[in-house]
């Protein structure tokens, strides 16, 4: 038997009615913020992330699905392709490349799976699925307004409220600018000389390369040394520090909890001044449901013009797991309101005719087939939880009028045709 490839899976019914259920949603907020869907490739030139994320991030470094394309024309060949690790830099790709600000676009949101190659587990897969929503624009247009990060901060909030994820957690941080980074990086390799070789692989290379990234190490031995070293805070300029106290006071402000996570630097290389990550109870290890931050100079770094720019991205199946908590799948899938029930030869036709009538008007409509004695019809339309069974045979037809009953009541009532649809929506 093949078997899905390990860390992916199939989302399967009901599940997937709460996926679309939360797609919706975000959909309906996204909308009253104004912002608009983006969709852009699943996979991209591997320069693209990185330059984007960063050569030393675990994504890049250990995490992305890469090959070379062998093409048959000249041009497609030898070119490296990867599958995007997340949506940030191929967003702000498409934005340098149709120059977007030329239309005046700046909040854009996306929804579309993900690839990292990492240890499947709970809340953890090889493919998964973000809800990306990123504003990027000149700073004329105040795309670098501390207000911009506090509008992001409170839409999270609202979009978990209205999914109906509570006991969030949103903790805050500031990585400060690329010449504060300077200085803590300076710091951080004061304070790893005499303690590195006592850390993981992974570290003692990091401390060379990009001595921040040891804040994403995972080993438990490495915890205790990392406790120790500085942080960026310490290390933040005025305009920074004047920056992250206006994102506090606005979320103060419009009633956002916030805790201050010092030692959140987040995974990713482009990231300036506010980060930061929504955790939630509920998913053990992998905790945090969306992370996200501030980016002022990923833009320019991909060939691009000045735009800074502030995003999210929520991990879907993360949220859907926090979600199964309290609602169950099964709750919101929507159930057939009716099952046509064909008795006998010539009635699949008139089954079909008033099953196209009774769609129309929005139900849920399943068919049987004329070949099922009535037993097997009934048998049909209980397991698949039909509300209502209607009866299709000869007389039913010559009357224009048809048997109705209801399947938990038990209630039959014959019913004229022109009056099925109401009969059947007012007991929704
Ligand atoms: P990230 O923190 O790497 O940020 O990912 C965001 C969210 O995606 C995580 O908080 C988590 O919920 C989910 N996630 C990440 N990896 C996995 C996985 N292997 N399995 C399941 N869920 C996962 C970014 O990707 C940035 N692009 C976010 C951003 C947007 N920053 C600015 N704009």
């Amino acid at each position: 038997m093949i078997k899905s490839p390990r860390g992916t899976r199939d989302l399967l019914p009901p599940d997937t009615a709460l996926w679309n259920f939360v797609e919706a949603t975000v959909r309906d907020v996204f909308r009253a913020y104004n912002f608009h869907e983006i969709r852009t490739p699943v996979f991209e030139s591997t320069e693209l992330f990185a330059r984007g994320v960063g050569e030393d991030t675990d994504i890049v470094s250990k995490e992305m699905f890469t090959w070379e394309d062998r093409g048959r024309a000249e041009s497609d060949r030898g070119q490296s392709l990867t599958l995007r690790p997340e949506n940030t830099a191929g967003i702000v790709r498409a934005y340098i490349e149709h120059k977007l600000w030329e239309r005046g676009l700046n909040k854009f949101f996306s929804i579309g799976p993900m690839f990292r190659r990492e240890r499947p587990q709970k809340g953890r897969y090889r493919q998964f699925y973000q809800i990306d929503a990123e504003v990027i624009g000149p700073a004329a247009a105040g795309s670098q307004s501390p207000a911009r990060d506090a509008e992001i901060l409170e839409l999270v909030a609202t979009l978990l409220d209205r999914v109906g994820i509570t006991n969030w957690t949103l903790e805050l941080n500031s990585v400060g600018c690329p010449a504060d980074r300077a200085k803590f990086n300076e710091a951080l390799r004061r304070a790893l000389a005499p303690v590195v070789d006592k850390m993981c692989a992974d570290c003692q290379r990091r401390a060379v390369t990009n001595p921040l990234r040891v804040f994403d190490c995972k080993v438990p031995a490495d915890q205790p040394i990392i406790e120790t070293l500085p942080t960026i805070t310490q290390f933040l300029d005025e305009a920074c520090r004047t920056h992250y106290d206006e994102v506090r006071e606005i979320l103060e402000a419009v009633h956002i909890p916030y805790i201050e996570n010092q030692r959140l630097v987040r995974g990713l290389d482009y990231y300036t001044r506010t980060a930061f990550e929504f955790t939630h109870g509920a998913l053990g290890a992998q905790n945090a449901i969306l992370g996200g931050g501030r980016y002022d100079g990923l833009s320019e770094a991909l060939g691009g013009p000045a735009a800074p720019g502030i995003g999210f991205a929520i991990g879907e199946d993360r949220l859907v797991l926090s979600l199964m908590e309290t609602v169950s799948a099964e709750s919101v899938m929507r159930k057939p309101d009716v099952y046509i029930a064909p008795l006998g030869a010539g009635m699949n036709r008139e089954a079909a005719r008033l099953a196209r009538e009774l769609r129309r008007h929005d139900l849920v409509v399943e068919l049987g087939d004329e070949s099922f004695r009535l037993k097997k019809s009934f048998e049909a339309a209980d397991k698949i939880g039909a509300r209502y069974i209607l009866i299709v045979g000869g007389d039913e037809v010559a009357a224009n009028a048809f048997a109705l009953k209801h399947l938990v009541s038990g209630e039959q009532v014959t019913v004229p045709r022109a009056e099925l649809a109401q009969r059947i929506l007012q007991t929704k």
